[in-house]
């Protein structure tokens, strides 16, 4: 996945040739499936779906931006904003939530006042709350970052700590010193 462009840097031109080649809007102008794939497409390429994007596949498939974006709502995996420095997938599957997952949930929330989607006000982490299975229920409750480590068997302290590592990582890469939290 791409990272997130700022929006005012999107280059719609790689969508509107993957819309074009790819995506009928005579044939499927109803198909939920396909206006999914196109915002995955989307996704992919810039990391998010900008709202800029959101009106080019609407345009292109002939259904309304207020469609998609509810679709955009609906699926977790989608963000509509531009992502912070790291990604987290946090599992709130069966085996994950059995887990503990609930607190991990509660406790983003509460400290650090995000939600599915949201990114943290230092633009550090961008959290993704997943309810479907990332596929290893042995690490539960865990978390993927950055599309590729798993974090797992996380407790709300472990949880912290990495959260914190994560933060200070990324005020020693910028120079800050100060606690969003604070
Ligand atoms: S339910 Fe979380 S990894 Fe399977």
């Amino acid at each position: 996945m791409a990272h997130g462009a700022p929006a005012s840097e999107i280059d719609l031109q790689p969508l509107r040739t993957i819309l074009e080649d790819r995506y009928n809007p005579e044939n499927y102008q109803d198909s939920l499936e396909l206006i999914v794939q196109a915002c995955q497409e989307a996704q992919h390429l810039y990391g998010y779906v900008p709202k800029a994007a959101t009106e080019a596949i609407a345009e292109h498939l002939g259904v309304s931006t207020n469609r998609i974006f509810g679709l955009l709502t609906f699926y977790a995996d989608f963000l509509t904003d531009e992502p912070g420095e790291h990604t987290m997938l946090l599992c709130h599957g069966t085996a994950c939530y059995v887990g503990g997952s609930q607190k991990l949930v509660d406790h983003l929330d509460l400290r650090y006042d995000v939600t599915s989607g949201k990114t943290t006000r230092d633009g550090t982490l961008t959290v993704q709350i997943v309810n479907g299975c990332l596929g290893v229920c042995d690490l539960a409750p865990v978390a993927q970052l950055d599309h590729h480590d798993y974090c797992g068997h996380l407790t709300v302290e472990s949880f912290e700590g990495l959260m914190e590592t994560l933060r200070s990582e990324s005020k020693a890469a910028t120079g800050e010193d100060s606690d969003e939290t604070d």
